[in-house]
């Protein structure tokens, strides 16, 4: 019953525990884990990526992502005035906050535009010719396939923003979620059995690609490359955990005063990092074992490239998987592509008190006008920017680092100076053992708020923005 206690009639509640975690679960499960995680796994190496990014997700995640929750909770409001709230000279976090979705939006619809073409094609039987080489390629640099899908898929989320319906499709969350995963781990064990014989008769199995996956590889590692993956690494982490971008403020600000936090964090944190590491697993294998370990550095189409080989090499059954794979991708990329939109839209409607639909129109021409940009990027406008952290990119990479790599450590390390040095650890602290719940890894998260966090965080952004070259 204390649930309901909590509503007020501005802000509703969720509906205790469960309902919190499948939320914020469906938020941060989403092209992030299934389409990002592989292919920068892939591009890093594999073993040594995988590594870093666990070492990352219990000590940074699991530090911004109490912070970020217990200062909704704490304050009640929306990023856009709760910091402002935590600490009156420090409104402006929630502002740059707020900018984050502003950049995601848009190219997250483009590669959910990807997701809905690959189901299309499974959808017409023609699954086997979407597993040939080239196939990727020529899609994206085509003029306007790419643009329909794109306004498509936005359109849907559009829609389920405009008409406030977002709370409906948690219910079919519940249900697809576990299939997703279930289907992901099937398909992972049957990359592991895979066996390519390629042209020049070399043969490679589902196995060594696992290897790669699994085993850090440091031979011929520098410094440099080291915070290169480190770099990818936590924006990667920022990215699929939905921190540094307010998401996780406005979720918590729902979170009613009964509700065990830290298990609850724990709780999507192993979510969100077990179905990122089976998409690898998934994913990875079937690259090595098709193209080579030459082949892991193909960037963000990785795994549209690299699943319909498995899927094909299946047979016809292969051709049903693919359909039912692409269509429950298309969900969880919709739940979280929803939860984007629904950040701009919200901080819209707090700051200048636009009505909902009135900001969602806003948000939408905005987005469909970048989201045509972004697609045009690998035709029309195509060009290659050696972006600082050495990888060449074109609109969509462009976008994806200032959010990740740039505009993420920046609202991150702003929030730890607040936490750790202002208001001091102890206002997080507080918050999360209301009703005497153990603050299990309190000491950890004190040294990571005040020390380790903003000074990793540091000398990460002076390498993105290529001030200091390693
Ligand atoms: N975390 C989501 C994913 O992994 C993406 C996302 C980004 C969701 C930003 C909300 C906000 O796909």
């Amino acid at each position: 019953m204390s649930e309901k206690k909590e509503k007020t009639a501005k802000r509703g509640s969720f509906t205790g525990q469960l309902g919190f975690i499948m939320a914020a679960a469906g938020s941060a499960v989403g092209l992030g884990n299934i389409w990002r995680f592989p292919y920068l796994a892939a591009k890093n190496g594999g073993g040594t990526f995988l590594l870093i990014y666990l070492i990352l997700v219990v000590t940074f995640g699991f530090t911004l992502l109490t912070t970020e929750i217990a200062i909704g909770r704490k304050t009640k409001q929306s990023p856009l005035t709760a910091y402002k709230n935590v600490h009156e000279k420090w409104g402006g976090i929630g502002i740059l906050a707020c900018l984050v979705p502003t950049i995601i939006l848009p190219y997250y619809c483009s590669i959910g535009g990807w997701v809905l073409k690959y189901l299309s094609v499974f959808v017409t039987g023609q699954g086997t010719a979407a597993a040939e080489d080239g196939y990727f390629t020529s899609y994206i640099t085509s003029n306007t396939e790419p643009i329909v899908w794109m306004l498509i898929y936005f359109g849907i989320t559009a829609l389920i923003v405009f008409f406030g319906v977002e709370k409906g499709i948690e219910k079919f969350s519940k249900v697809l979620m576990p299939i997703l995963l279930v289907m992901i781990v099937a398909i992972a064990i049957y990359s592991l059995t895979l066996k390519h014989t390629d042209a020049s008769g070399e043969t490679r199995t589902g196995l060594q690609g696992l290897a790669v996956y699994l085993i850090p590889d440091f031979t011929g590692m520098t410094v440099k490359k080291f915070f290169m993956i480190l770099m990818d690494a936590m924006g990667q982490l920022f990215f699929s955990i939905s921190v540094a971008m307010g998401i996780m403020v406005a979720y918590g600000s729902y979170v009613p005063k009964d509700t065990n936090l830290i298990k609850s964090i724990n709780r999507i944190e192993i979510f969100d990092t077990a179905v990122a590491f089976l998409a690898g697993l998934m994913v990875i294998p079937t690259v090595v074992a098709f193209t080579g370990v030459d082949g892991m550095s193909q960037g963000p189409g990785l795994m549209f490239v690299s699943l319909p080989k498995v899927f094909a090499s299946m047979g016809t059954v292969g051709q049903i998987i693919g359909f039912v794979f692409f269509l429950i991708v298309s969900f969880a990329a919709i739940t979280s592509s929803v939860s984007v939109m629904e950040a701009i839209v919200s901080s819209l409607m707090d700051k200048f008190r636009f009505s909902r639909r009135r900001s969602a129109v806003i948000v939408a021409v905005y987005t469909a006008i970048v989201g045509v940009i972004v697609c045009m990027g690998y035709n029309r406008l195509y060009f290659e920017l050696t972006l600082p952290n050495g990888s060449t990119g074109q609109v969509l990479d462009i976008l994806d680092y200032i959010s990740n790599n740039v505009l993420m450590p920046v609202v991150a390390l702003l929030t730890c100076l607040l936490i750790g040095w202002v208001v001091k650890p102890d206002y997080i602290i507080e918050e999360v053992t209301q009703g005497k719940y153990k603050f299990g890894r309190k000491g950890l998260y004190v040294v990571m708020i005040k020390f380790i966090v903003p000074i990793l965080l540091f000398v990460l952004l002076l390498q993105s923005l290529g001030i200091v070259k390693l």
